[in-house]
């Protein structure tokens, strides 16, 4: 698989094979991407790879979070509620997009809505999830080291036959990431990752999301 391939065919994978991923292909991908770029070559990225007992006792408390309707926050400036009208509009699309195909009508199928919300604090049952940290207070340009980084991740899994899926919804809990997993109060977590092989029989990872065409977002000066 080429670059351009991978990134066209990476897709946020819901479903996953009950299939453990060895630590030693964890190792590889992160021996891998740890060659990203960042600003000034800070690496400013840290990460929990989370697995076995310990992503149980993990999912576990996020989901009592959600269904306790515990206070949600993230420890970095997350999208605001005023997004530009075509930003909304997309935004819409995606969540509209995933309830049709789920067939979920989210205004009356409380219980089916809440059990698609916990899918993703049970980080879709995927063998390991993946926490990705910075360091509080060092500005919000780590956030685009971390995110070049997750892209990294998102793409060399590819090659070794995995899949993944961007989750920020987790971090929306820091502190219960922090406390299980011993992490100091001196990083933040920006995101998860959920990773693992992919289940391709499943009807939601036949979900593929619309993109705009060059044209809509790009101008050229010359
Ligand atoms: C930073 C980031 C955070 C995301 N958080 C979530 C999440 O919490 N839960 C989820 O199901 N998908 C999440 N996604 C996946 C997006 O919905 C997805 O990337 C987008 O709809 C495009 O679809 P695709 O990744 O399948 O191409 C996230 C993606 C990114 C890049």
């Amino acid at each position: 698989m080429n670059i351009s391939e991978a990134i066209k065919q990476r897709f946020s994978t819901r479903a996953y094979l009950n299939k453990p991923v060895s630590k030693d292909v964890i190792y590889k991908i992160l021996d891998i991407v740890r060659f990203s770029p960042s600003g000034h070559n800070i690496q400013p990225w840290e990460v929990a790879v989370v697995m076995g007992k310990k992503k149980e006792e993990l999912a576990e408390k996020l989901s009592k979070a959600v269904i306790d309707r515990q206070e949600r926050r993230f420890d970095y400036e997350h999208y605001t509620k005023n997004l530009p009208p075509k930003l909304k509009e997309r935004h819409n699309t995606c969540n509209r997009l995933i309830f049709e195909h789920k067939n979920i009508d989210p205004k009356k199928d409380k219980e089916k809505l809440l059990e698609h919300i916990l899918q993703n604090f049970k980080f879709f049952d995927a063998p390991v999830e993946l926490i990705l940290m910075t360091y509080k207070g060092i500005g919000a340009a780590a956030l685009l080291d971390i995110g070049i980084f997750a892209q990294s991740i998102m793409l060399t899994a590819l090659e070794f036959g995995l899949a993944t899926c961007p989750q920020t919804s987790i971090a929306m809990y820091p502190d219960i990431i922090r406390e299980t997993l011993q992490i100091d109060e001196d990083k933040i977590i920006v995101m998860g990752l959920a990773l693992g092989y992919p289940d391709n029989e499943a009807h939601i990872n036949k979900l593929r999301m619309p993109r705009d065409e060059v044209e809509k977002f790009t101008t050229f000066f010359e």
